[in-house]
């Protein structure tokens, strides 16, 4: 069988449409008849990416890839970097600024959020260059 492959441009702090790929990626699985506990976890996985690039970044994008066995979603910024991936990955670990904060953001949440949903997760980063959060969730038949 074939796959569905696809990519949503981010652009940072574009705050009015921020969450917007990531909702379109929900439609997507919807349409393909995803089931739907495999599609929130997707979609909350996804979102906490796209708002982790349209914050921290200057610009991003988002790759898909959905076959039978596995959904595949690549999250790749420009931007600052992570110097401390691990540390980052800690459960309210944050560097999200007092404007960001008052928008909701900015709990230290995201990453661990994105861990917990994924079936692996992979982050990747150079400083000064960008980030990339790869991520796949598995479609087990029956699941
Ligand atoms: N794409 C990124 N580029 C640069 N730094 C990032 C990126 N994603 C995460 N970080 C860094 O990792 C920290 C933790 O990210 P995480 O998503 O877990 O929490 P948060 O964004 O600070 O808050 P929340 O996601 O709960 O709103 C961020 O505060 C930031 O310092
Ligand atoms: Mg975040």
């Amino acid at each position: 069988m074939g796959s569905t492959e696809g990519v949503f441009f981010l652009t940072g702090k574009d705050f009015k449409n921020a969450g917007s790929a990531s909702s379109s990626l929900k439609g997507i699985l919807e349409g393909m008849g995803i089931p739907p506990a495999i599609i929130r976890r997707v979609a909350i996985a996804s979102f906490e990416a796209e708002m982790n690039t349209i914050i921290y970044a200057v610009a991003g994008m988002i790759n898909y890839c959905i076959t039978p066995e596995m959904i595949t979603i690549r999250i790749q910024d420009m931007g600052p970097g992570i110097e401390d991936i691990e540390l980052a990955m800690k459960e309210g670990y944050s560097t999200a600024p007092d404007y960001i904060r008052e928008m909701g953001f900015g709990s230290g949440m995201g990453l661990p959020n994105i861990k917990r949903n994924a079936d692996t997760l992979t982050v990747n980063s150079i400083i000064g260059e960008g980030t990339t959060v790869e991520f796949i969730i598995n479609l087990a038949p029956g699941e």
